[in-house]
């Protein structure tokens, strides 16, 4: 299957067809990654450069490891090593990439849009590793293989999504495919983290995150995204962390075989209490081994579609 655009920027952009197609893609690395292989021919002679403007370990990490796992040419470009801090602008940053012959490039950017910016301006695939407050698409991708590992399907599950729900570009892209695959998805926390748009979202929200965990298959927090706060959204950390955060008792409403889920870096003692994320149902660590897996598949669907 060939996707309709030459860049991954959104899960809001792609169909359900697609998104499956991905997913299907991810299993298939991952059992390839699961076999030992770190060393496959299906990048060999592509350029793969990752242009970091924000801070990552995970993201950065996995599409690194994944381009070199698959025998591709791999640089890394952040903004403080770059001529960005010469006052370089973006295009112009994203054309000299692309000038080298560059197959994909991968941006995060704390501008939203950012990367559908330079898509734009580039003949290379573009890939969103995280906008501002609007998507992370690949996270998506790696957290439906983990609930798909999991859980079998993605389609009813019941996914409850805690926390700082306004500022999260997790959340967004979760949202989006989850609901176009047919998943019911259910927000809770504090309602000055709600985001704004939240009534064309298809989802039900709910400040008493009780409820809103109340039966779920899956509890996905959200890390508190304090460099993206205002003043006066939030209560102090401990009120947060009383009323919002996720301990035993409350993860007790959930079904019994409920995963719990963060997108990490996780806030310990915030988000989550380090008695849940020590259950053997906490499945942080997997979420991140599928990273690595997701972004081969997303890599060689794109790299190899501007062969085609
Ligand atoms: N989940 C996530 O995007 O983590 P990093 O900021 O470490 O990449």
């Amino acid at each position: 299957m060939k996707l309709a655009s030459k860049d991954l920027l959104g899960m809001k952009d792609l169909s359900a067809e697609e998104i499956r197609y991905i997913l299907y893609q991810a299993e298939i690395m991952k059992q390839i990654l699961v076999q030992g292989a770190k060393k496959t021919p299906h990048l060999q002679g592509k350029t793969v450069v990752t242009l970091f403007y924000e801070n990552s370990t995970r993201t950065r990490m996995s599409f690194e490891l994944a381009s070199k796992y698959m025998s591709a040419n791999a640089a890394n470009i952040t903004a403080s090593g770059s001529s960005v801090a010469k006052g370089e602008t973006l295009i112009d940053t994203a054309q000299t990439i692309d000038a080298m012959g560059t197959d994909v490039i991968v941006i995060r950017h704390s501008m939203s849009g950012a990367p559908h910016l330079i898509a734009k301006h580039v003949k290379a695939a573009v890939v969103n590793a995280g906008d501002g407050m609007n998507e992370h698409p690949t996270q998506a991708f790696l957290d439906m293989l983990t609930m798909k590992e999991n859980k079998g399907q993605i389609e009813d599950l019941r996914v409850a999504i805690i926390g700082d729900v306004a500022h999260s570009r997790v959340a967004r892209s979760n949202i989006h495919a989850l609901r176009k695959l047919g998943a019911d998805v259910v927000l809770g926390g504090p309602a000055t983290l709600m985001p704004k748009d939240i009534e064309l979202m298809d989802v039900k929200a709910y400040n008493n995150v009780d409820r809103a965990i109340d039966g779920a298959d899956v509890v996905m927090c959200l890390r508190l995204q304090k460099e993206r706060q205002q003043s006066g959204l939030l209560p102090s950390m401990r009120e947060y962390s009383k009323f919002f955060g996720l301990d035993e008792k409350r993860l007790a409403l959930a079904k019994p075989d409920a995963i719990v889920m963060h997108p990490g870096p996780v806030n310990r003692g915030i988000e989550l209490c380090t008695g849940v994320l020590d259950l053997d149902r906490a499945v942080v660590n997997d979420q991140v081994t599928n990273g690595v897996a997701v972004r081969m598949a997303v890599l060689n669907i794109l790299a190899k579609r501007s062969n085609a």
